[in-house]
């Protein structure tokens, strides 16, 4: 079984099939890459297929940012009305004291963050029956760890939760390096799949890029693409190179 992406373009570089069933695909970008765009254009395609989803924002304000996504014109406000996408505002997570009191323990803020998160996934999961996730940004949650081990393993916790409701998830990631010829991030090598967002320079304009690093289990195209945001959200062209 394959979750079709659903942003235009994007299937046909996934062999025509999409995502595997139950894979945690990251999707890493430059800042105003669309990231965001992505996730919500993933979320409202399964909706109207009826795979339901469940979009969780780390960083923004859900209600600008459905403004914002109306503004594109991505249909996102209708599918939350008609239930078929749960919106779940982390965003006060940034905000947690350094400790917190649970019951008569005190725990830090950063096991605090991962559990409260996974709790509040899987309850809107189940809400609406979810086959889809989106989790915007992670790079909101790895930031409080310094040990890399203890970032790696928060990862994996908050996997494993959208793993075991069967959902095929996307992880936004800021993208430390833009650059095509850059350092990998941590995070590319435990997921299933990667989605790179990025622009280059190509004479004197900035052109935006989109590919597939990896998918997992998909004879994926791994080329760069054009890739455009207007009216709609955003288009890849897959039949055109960049070089
Ligand atoms: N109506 C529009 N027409 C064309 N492009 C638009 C429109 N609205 C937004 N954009 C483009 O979309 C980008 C924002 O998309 P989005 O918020 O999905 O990016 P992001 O990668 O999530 O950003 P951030 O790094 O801030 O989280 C803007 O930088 C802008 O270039
Ligand atoms: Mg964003």
């Amino acid at each position: 079984m394959y979750t079709r992406v659903g942003v235009k373009g994007v299937d046909s570089l996934l062999d025509d099939k999409g995502i595997p069933g139950g894979h945690t695909v990251l999707v890493l970008g430059a800042p105003g890459s669309g990231k965001t765009t992505f996730g919500l254009q993933y979320l409202v395609a399964g909706a109207k297929a009826g795979e339901n989803g469940v979009y969780v924002s780390l960083d923004e304000d859900p209600d600008r940012l459905l403004e914002s996504a109306e503004s594109l014109g991505l249909g996102v406000k209708q599918q939350v009305a008609a239930k078929k996408i749960a919106v779940v505002d982390a965003s006060p997570i940034r905000l947690l004291p350094a400790k917190v009191k649970l019951g008569s323990t005190e725990i830090g803020r950063k096991e605090f963050a991962v559990a409260t998160l996974i709790a509040s996934i899987t309850d809107a999961i189940k809400k609406v029956g979810a086959q889809r996730v989106v989790i915007d940004p992670i790079s909101t949650l790895v930031v409080h760890y310094s040990d890399d081990y203890e970032r790696r393993i928060a990862l994996l916790d908050l996997m494993a939760a959208t793993v075991k409701s069967r959902c095929t998830t996307l992880l936004v990631a800021e993208m430390s390096d833009p650059s095509l010829q850059r350092r990998y991030q941590f995070e590319e090598f435990i997921v299933d799949g990667v989605l790179v967002l990025t622009r280059v320079l190509s004479g004197q304009n900035f052109t935006r890029v989109f590919s597939v690093e990896k998918m997992r289990g998909i004879d994926n195209d791994s080329q760069p693409h054009p890739y455009r945001i207007s009216e709609g959200g955003i288009e890849v062209f897959p039949t055109e190179q960049l070089f």
